[in-house]
């Protein structure tokens, strides 16, 4: 069937109805909207603006007090953060990592970093993450435990780690997970890099995996202009996140003495100060991006051969980026997403297809990987519509 079967004025008009002033809408735009400008003047003010100033101290001790995580670590971006994490847990080159297929590439490159080998996991229809079903009959066949380690008996590699992604701010089914992940003695680090505020179960993400990453790119709910950080309540794995994300230096007043290789990930002050203020309004954000949510759902309940993607009934999503579905009988093919995306973008209402899956990527294809007839079946029916908290006041 193709997309006859939609009224993309429809959709189009859905959209504009549930934005305030129904305006052309970028997808995600951040709001300047608080301390940000007199941080980083203070920070400039300063001199201190590189690793070693006082707002990168703040921010951390923000971050701990927003998410409950022991430790929290800035770093220059959420891939380092991620691939820092995976050097602290002890990924060795050769290691294969679980990643699910349907994420940013940045989680897979990380993997790369590390020089692991990703190995993709089919996604959940209802949390568009991780299906931990699916991946507990998979390694039932190709894996089994040796030693308290993985093994892929295909390949002979340990499979070392998990790496759930909240996709779009929607929580994995974190106890499902865990409990698959106990099994097969896997370590897990949770991608949090989209769901900074998400609750699973009343409790912030982050807190479930040994260590969790959360990224401020320019696009994400709170940003630091470029940045990310680690998130662990292992103080062992903190203090060695942190020697080795500056230069692996042994403290002393002036000599320079280093005992490993070093990374030099840290987060710089001016973007911390950005950050600081931006994490003041996340209360803020995330009414809104709420309140926006809601908006949709009301203006898409009539809309035929669309539904508005909800948050899992465990969670409490931060709903950083708000997506509809295309129903599943009008999608054998892309005709109708791209349809939708046609019409969306030529109206003024920026809108985006999930991404192309990690195993179809040059740099990946030649990678172990499961079946993945969900996460093929969320990309034909997938479209990212405007989502920025700016977009609606809240009442
Ligand atoms: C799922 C996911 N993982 C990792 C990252 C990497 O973060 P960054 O862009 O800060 O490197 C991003 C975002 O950009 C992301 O969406």
């Amino acid at each position: 069937m193709s997309d006859q079967a939609i009224d993309v004025g429809r959709v189009v008009e859905a959209v504009r109805s549930a934005l305030p002033g129904g305006r052309p809408a970028a997808l995600h735009e951040p709001s300047f909207g608080g301390h940000e400008w007199q941080y980083v003047k203070e920070c400039l003010d300063s001199g201190w603006v590189s690793y070693a100033g006082e707002y990168v101290n703040r921010f951390e001790s923000m971050l701990q007090d927003v998410t409950g995580v022991k430790h929290a670590l800035a770093m220059s971006s959420g891939t380092v953060a991620l691939h820092m994490a995976l050097v602290v847990c002890d990924l060795k080159p050769g290691d294969e990592v679980l990643i699910p297929a349907l994420t940013f590439v940045a989680t897979a490159n990380a993997v790369a970093h590390a020089g692991c080998i990703p190995h993709f996991v089919d996604s959940d229809i209802g949390t568009l993450g991780i299906s931990p079903g699916r991946l507990e009959e998979y390694l039932a066949k190709i894996a089994e435990v040796e030693g308290g380690m993985c093994v892929n008996r295909q390949t002979g590699r340990r499979i070392g780690a998990i790496v759930p992604m909240h996709t779009f701010g929607h929580p994995v089914d974190m106890h499902a997970l865990m409990r698959v992940a106990a099994k097969y003695g896997l370590v897990v680090i949770e991608d949090a890099a989209e769901s900074l505020g998400s609750l699973y179960e009343n409790q912030d993400l982050g807190n479930f995996g040994r260590v969790a990453v959360l990224s401020f790119n320019g696009n994400k709910i709170v940003t630091t202009g470029g940045g990310g950080a680690l998130l662990t309540n292992d103080d062992e794995l903190a203090k060695r996140a942190k020697h080795l994300s500056t230069t692996a230096k042994l403290p002393h007043k002036w000599e320079f003495r280093h005992d490993e290789i070093g990374y030099n990930y840290r987060m710089p002050s001016l973007n911390a100060a950005l950050g600081c203020a931006q994490l003041e309004q996340l209360p803020s954000f995330l009414e809104r991006k709420r309140m926006l949510a809601k908006r949709y759902q009301h203006a898409f309940a009539d809309v035929s051969g669309v539904d508005f993607f909800v948050e899992p009934s465990f969670a409490r999503s931060n709903y950083w980026l708000n997506a509809i579905m295309v129903r599943r009988e009008l999608a054998h093919d892309f005709s109708a997403r791209d349809a939708i995306l046609q019409a969306l973008n030529d109206a003024g209402f920026m809108a985006r297809p999930a991404w192309t899956l990690i195993n179809r990527l040059p740099m990946f294809e030649d990678c172990p990987t499961m079946d993945l007839p969900v996460a093929e079946e969320i990309e034909r029916r997938l479209v990212n519509i405007p989502s920025s908290a700016g977009l609606v006041e809240p009442e």
